[in-house]
């Protein structure tokens, strides 16, 4: 068989020589934010940074290179208790003396003014701090947590969000937010899938250009609403083996480069100045001390010029991980591989002035590092105005405004997928009797998800509020917790039986609360827990209607009489106005429109999984019950219950055959394939028509099914529409043996399918080259 390999994408960024203002202004979803702007701020100030650095002591450029929680706006949180750095007299001193270069998880114009004010006037240098923040979905006005917003398949509002995102924390005296997470997460039992965008390489692709467009902009890293997207975590965080946080991964390269690394690489092609390298070890080597990813792939062979931050103590880690022999030797290992920030550890001030002076870290690398830093401190503005316009005016007038609300709404509403509506049980009707019963529908405590540090507690909308305001008579719902969410309530489900018995129609919200997913909160079962099982069995009981509203981080795999209800929902976490959003899909003002971004599996015991596995040389039959000496397990097909892509609409979608120009495609040409989707049912449907391939055969074997395109249409009743993708050559590649890109002629089955697990296929041979 005949091979081609690809070479990877030409696009560099030229950030740091100033050259090729051109090669900045790449085309995408989104005009580039990396713009012409951004490299006019740095080449004003190219002189500056180059006489800093002659003019800076090695103390000094070690204290650039020094990133510290700060002490001076800090709200302690589970995943960020307040540390022993944590004083604000000690920072003080430390900022006056140049042994700073950024703070972190502070957030307010005042105070950020004041803080900034001492580095500029008492600091020997007047070099300006970047300011820092986890804004992970909102910093006031919360949107929903980045899975579910995944779940919209919508790059455009990911963007709208990340901007509306931007805006507040710019407004806030905050630079740059350590967001977006683009690791690809394929193991539901590890707790931070619900920081993601799923386990779809393709939607992660996408989503990571999205947020990055969104986080800085389209008018350059200088403009006042722009803050610093920082890509995290470098890399195959997300693969940590067994689900469990923090934990080893163990993979091919091929995977490392065909499945971790691909949204990094997109996150840097968007104009992502800042990448934060990862926890865990990989095949061997810590994240945090692996040239070969920060500098070798990150720089060599993608062109980044921005620079890379460790996570909270990853090059202390070194040490723990068995690589680093104290925290000098983590702090050598860890700068020479290319970790130009250190955070929270102190390491770097403390080590780097003597690894410096016996040579074990060159002063050109020293000087690298700190170039990096202030440069992009320069295409933030810093040099050109430190308080980068914020007074706390405006701060106020943007942050919680009007329209970011109404965006989280609508983001939240989006988010929704349907997985199940037998005899059309939704939408409801508003002047129903509904029994809202569960331990989320009456709570606020776990509408916002995890990584929320700066909401607004007052504007948190509860699935009761939701509802009575959607509601004719909002005297008609009855509210009962009938269980906690780990433990069970004292007569809660007898109350829940009670406020059933006169209701038309039960809805049960139940699932995880927000403290169940996030950092460090891997589960062995994901399941919904025992006791909220025992209320939707006694409510099971009653013989009336039942909706389940699942509140999740992840996937989970539903079992008995969460899985056997007339209708399940997913909401996942949307946010502060979770109620509101719930309720406008419940009661059919926005028709559900959203995918499942990641799959849920039969049971817990399926994990890892996703929906682009291999066939293996035995594949099973998904519709037999028992087969023997197959890929399968004894309880389960290797299949989802609901697969990738999955989601229902109030409408009911037919799908026609494929229709294919030809059954062929020409190595350098393309192929238009489309399909015809009728709604054959009596509400409106938005349905997200998904194309799949599989290459047959290949010299690497390939992935039974792999997203390749996806878009949206909107059908009234009775309505047909032909949609239309176009296929290129490009797009058929994989990462061979010899770790680069390739593309290989033959058989290729396709299909336009409204999930990964159905559609109608064909089959087409890619042709050549000649
Ligand atoms: C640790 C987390 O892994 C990372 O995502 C976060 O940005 C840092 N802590 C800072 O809070």
């Amino acid at each position: 068989m005949k091979t081609r390999p690809v070479k990877p994408s030409a696009s560099r960024r030229n950030f740091l020589s100033g050259l090729g203002l051109l090669a900045l202004m790449g085309a995408g979803v989104f005009p580039m934010p990396a713009t012409a702007e951004t490299a006019r701020a740095v080449q004003r100030h190219r002189q500056r940074i180059e006489d800093l650095i002659a003019a800076m002591t090695v103390e000094e450029k070690a204290g650039q290179l020094n990133l510290l929680a700060d002490p001076f706006r800090w709200m302690p949180t589970a995943v960020n208790p307040l540390d022993g750095t944590g004083d604000p007299a000690r920072v003080t001193a430390l900022i006056r003396e140049g042994k700073v270069g950024s703070l972190f998880n502070g957030i307010g114009a005042e105070t950020g003014r004041r803080i900034q004010q001492v580095a500029m006037e008492e600091s020997r240098l007047k070099i300006p701090l970047l300011f820092a923040a986890d804004v992970i979905h909102g910093l006031s006005t919360i949107f929903p947590v980045p899975l579910a917003e995944a779940a919209a398949f919508d790059t455009h509002l990911a963007y709208r969000t990340a901007r509306a995102a931007a805006v507040e924390t710019a407004a806030s005296a905050v630079h740059q937010t350590y967001a977006p997470m683009v690791d690809v997460a394929r193991d539901q039992r590890w707790g931070r899938n619900v920081e993601g965008a799923g386990e779809d390489v393709l939607l992660n692709n996408l989503l990571a250009a999205a947020r990055v467009r969104g986080f800085q902009g389209e008018k350059g890293l200088d403009d006042r609403d722009a803050v610093l997207a920082t890509a995290k975590h470098m890399a195959a965080y997300s693969g940590a083996i067994g689900g469990v946080e923090y934990n080893t991964t163990d993979m091919s390269e091929q995977t490392l480069r065909g499945v971790y690394l691909p949204p990094f690489k997109a996150a840097v092609d968007a104009g992502a100045l800042s990448i934060m390298s990862a926890f865990n070890d990989v095949n061997g080597v810590p994240a945090s001390g692996s040239r070969k990813l920060l500098t070798d792939i990150l720089r060599g062979e993608w062109g980044f010029e921005g620079f890379v931050v460790s996570d909270y103590t990853s090059e202390q880690e070194l040490v723990a991980h068995g690589f680093a022999e104290d925290g000098r030797d983590a702090a050598r290992l860890a700068f020479n591989a290319g970790v130009d920030v250190s955070m929270v550890s102190g390491l770097y001030l403390e080590h780097l002035p003597s690894l410096v002076a016996s040579g074990e870290v060159s002063m050109a690398r020293l000087d690298e590092a700190v170039r990096r830093l202030l440069t992009t401190k320069a295409a933030l503005g810093l040099f050109d105005d430190p308080y980068r316009g914020t007074d706390p005016v405006r701060e106020k007038a943007v942050v919680g405004s009007r329209e970011h609300i109404a965006l989280s709404r609508e983001a939240g509403r989006k988010s929704v997928v349907l997985l199940k509506n037998d005899n059309q049980l939704l939408p409801l009707n508003k002047s129903q009797k509904i029994a809202l019963v569960g331990p989320f529908a009456d709570d606020v405590d776990n509408v916002w998800g995890p990584w929320t540090i700066w909401g607004a507690p007052e504007r948190r909308v509860s699935l009761e509020a939701g509802f009575r305001a959607a509601m004719t008579d909002p005297q008609a719902l009855t509210v009962a917790r009938g269980s906690g969410v780990e433990t069970p309530l004292d007569g809660g489900i007898e109350e829940a039986v009670r406020a059933a018995a006169n209701a038309d129609v039960i809805v049960l919200a139940i699932g995880e609360s927000q403290k169940m997913s996030g950092e460090a909160q891997s589960r062995t079962e994901i399941v919904v827990p025992a006791p909220q099982q025992a209320l939707v069995d006694a409510m099971a009981a009653t013989g009336k209607p039942m909706v389940i509203l699942l509140r999740n981080g992840r996937a989970l795999a539903l079992e008995g009489n969460v899985k056997n209800a007339q209708a399940i929902v997913v909401t996942w976490f949307l946010g502060e106005q979770m109620g509101n959003a719930v309720a406008d899909v419940v009661f059919g003002d926005h028709g559900p429109s959203a995918r499942l971004p990641v799959s849920f599996p039969h049971k817990s015991g399926q994990q890892p999984y996703s929906y682009d596995h291999k066939n293996t040389g035995r594949p099973a039959n998904p519709d037999l019950p028992i087969e023997e000496y197959k890929a399968r397990y004894r309880e389960t097909t290797n299949t989802a219950l609901y697969p990738f892509g999955y989601g229902l609409t109030y409408g009911e979608v037919a799908y026609g055959p494929v229709e294919m120009e030809s059954n062929q495609m020409a190595w350098a040409g393309t192929l238009d394939v489309a399909v015809t989707v009728t709604n054959q049912g009596a509400h409106v449907a938005e349905e997200l028509v998904q194309l799949y391939i599989h290459d047959r055969v290949a010299s690497l074997t390939q992935p039974g099914r792999l997203l390749k395109d996806f878009k949206r249409v909107t059908l009234r009743p009775g309505q047909s529409e032909t949609v239309r993708f176009t296929l290129n050559a490009r797009q058929l590649g994989f990462i061979g043996e010899d770790n680069t890109y390739r593309i290989e002629p033959g058989l290729f089955d396709l299909w336009l399918a409204p999930h990964a697990q159905g559609g109608s296929a064909a089959q087409f041979r890619l042709v050549g080259p000649a």
